[in-house]
């Protein structure tokens, strides 16, 4: 047995804005242990990348913050990312979901439809990550949604799921995870084969609107993407490409 850190430390809510903003609160004013996790049933301002909004109805979802000092480079702050992501992976793979992809960053897709978010928020200084909140939604008990994309493992299996059970798992997987990352061994080879688009041709749209056929042919540590197109190979960080779904 190894010690967990990931959810050594739960601070359950029942209603807030955010668990990220309220993780980034809590860490102004006090010292959270390591792997502290912030779950809340409601979230009223729920965000997502880019400046979006997370929707998830009260009671239904998964929706939680976990602060860790991770003690890595900024070079290395896509190993945080792939933990997240593998671990949500893991999840809806021993339970049978088919097909699972991971969309880079963080995305996770069954069937086409986003069933899990992550939003990774890094304070920085001196080239290492201080503190990292990772701001997990996985999309469980809905039976509906306004974005046409989500949905959530109810509505992909026609079961219920025990959210209780799913967070345990949720949080061994974490675990499991953050101690090879520790050790230093890179979660890549992991993460690739399970992307959307890995060796594959997509079509992608870049910051300018430019539109071009692709496929990923590598990730890099610091998170960019790597892709192969007919003119040239080309890293692109988050901001400045997007696939075409
Ligand atoms: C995405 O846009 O895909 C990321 C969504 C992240 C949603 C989660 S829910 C818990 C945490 N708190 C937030 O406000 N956002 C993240």
């Amino acid at each position: 047995m190894f010690f967990k850190p990931i959810g050594s430390n739960i601070i359950r809510l029942n209603d807030v804005y955010s668990t990220n903003n309220y993780a980034a609160e809590l860490l102004n004013q006090t010292n959270l242990p390591n792997g502290t996790i912030i779950v809340s049933e409601r979230q009223t301002k729920g965000r997502g990348q880019r400046g979006s909004s997370w929707e998830s109805e009260p009671g239904k979802n998964i929706t939680c913050s976990i602060v860790l000092y991770p003690n890595i480079s900024i070079d290395q702050s896509f190993e945080i990312i792939m933990m997240a992501a593998l671990s949500v992976y893991d999840l809806l793979n021993e339970r049978d979901f088919d097909p699972i992809k991971m969309k880079w960053p963080n995305d996770v897709f069954v069937r086409n439809k986003k069933v899990a978010g992550i939003l990774i928020e890094n304070s920085i200084s001196k080239g290492k990550i201080q503190h990292s909140i990772i701001g997990i939604g996985l999309n469980v008990n809905q039976t509906s949604f306004r974005n046409d994309k989500a949905a959530s493992m109810l509505q992909l299996s026609g079961k219920e799921w025990d959210l209780n059970q799913l967070l345990d798992q949720l949080l061994n997987h974490l675990n499991g995870y953050y101690l090879k990352v520790q050790q230093k061994q890179s979660l890549m080879s992991l993460y690739e084969e399970k992307t959307l688009g890995w060796q594959k041709n997509r079509t992608y749209i870049t910051d300018s609107g430019r539109e071009f056929v692709g496929k990923i042919v590598g990730y890099s540590a610091d998170g960019g993407v790597k892709i192969l197109s007919e003119e040239e190979t080309k890293n692109y960080q988050f901001k400045e490409v997007q696939f075409v779904i």
